[in-house]
């Protein structure tokens, strides 16, 4: 299915953001041989057949110096991701996503976390990201507010896989 989607545009102001107690592990994602294996939060938005082209992206967006991706773990597994971009005083955070059966345990919640914190030392002043509607409730615990409203497509993830096979996109070292 495709059609018109509504997403919540939102802001943070840094200076008063107060940092999250969390016991998570979080941190820089650096291990991209793990982010690339199936079920990683790194690869959570993409299909079978484009895992391995969005880990190559993430990395080479990284060598800029502006982004930097973050990893939270939960009991050592890695949960939740997020992709943070920086430019003239703020930080826009993209791709929050956290693997189903580590949900609702704060993991999304710290990786933003850190996020903020990072770009706040890097002298943002104002952090922004457009939210979905089922994840506006996270987003507002955090301290963004609502600013706007944008409109974008839905793609249903199934029909962009079958898409990408039917057009002879095969995943790297995967049968034909
Ligand atoms: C939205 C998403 C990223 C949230 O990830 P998450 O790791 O579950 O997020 P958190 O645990 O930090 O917070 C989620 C909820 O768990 C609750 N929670 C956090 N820690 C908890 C705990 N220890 N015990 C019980 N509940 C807890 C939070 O209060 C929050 O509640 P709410 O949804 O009622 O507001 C995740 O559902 C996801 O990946 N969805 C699909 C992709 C997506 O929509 N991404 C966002 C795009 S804008």
């Amino acid at each position: 299915m495709m059609g018109p989607v509504y997403l919540p545009a939102m802001e943070l102001v840094l200076d008063s953001y107060k940092p999250l107690l969390t016991t998570l592990d979080v941190s820089l994602l650096v291990d991209w041989e793990d982010a690339a294996a199936p079920g990683h939060p790194a690869t959570f938005f993409s299909t079978k057949a484009s895992r391995l082209d969005t880990v190559a992206t993430k990395r080479e967006v990284e060598a800029f110096g502006n982004v930097f991706h973050v990893l939270a773990r939960v009991g050592g597994h890695p949960a939740s991701t997020c992709t943070a971009f920086v430019h003239e005083g703020v930080v826009g955070i993209y791709d929050v996503a956290t693997v189903e059966d580590l949900r609702r345990q704060g993991a999304a919640a710290a990786a933003i976390d850190f996020a903020l914190l990072r770009a706040r030392d890097m002298g943002c002043k104002t952090a922004i990201l457009q939210a979905h509607k089922r994840s506006v409730g996270l987003y507002d615990r955090l301290g963004f507010r609502e600013t706007g409203m944008f409109q974008s497509l839905y793609y249903s993830r199934t029909r962009m896989e079958a898409e990408a096979v039917a057009k002879g996109y095969r995943p790297p070292g995967s049968q034909p």
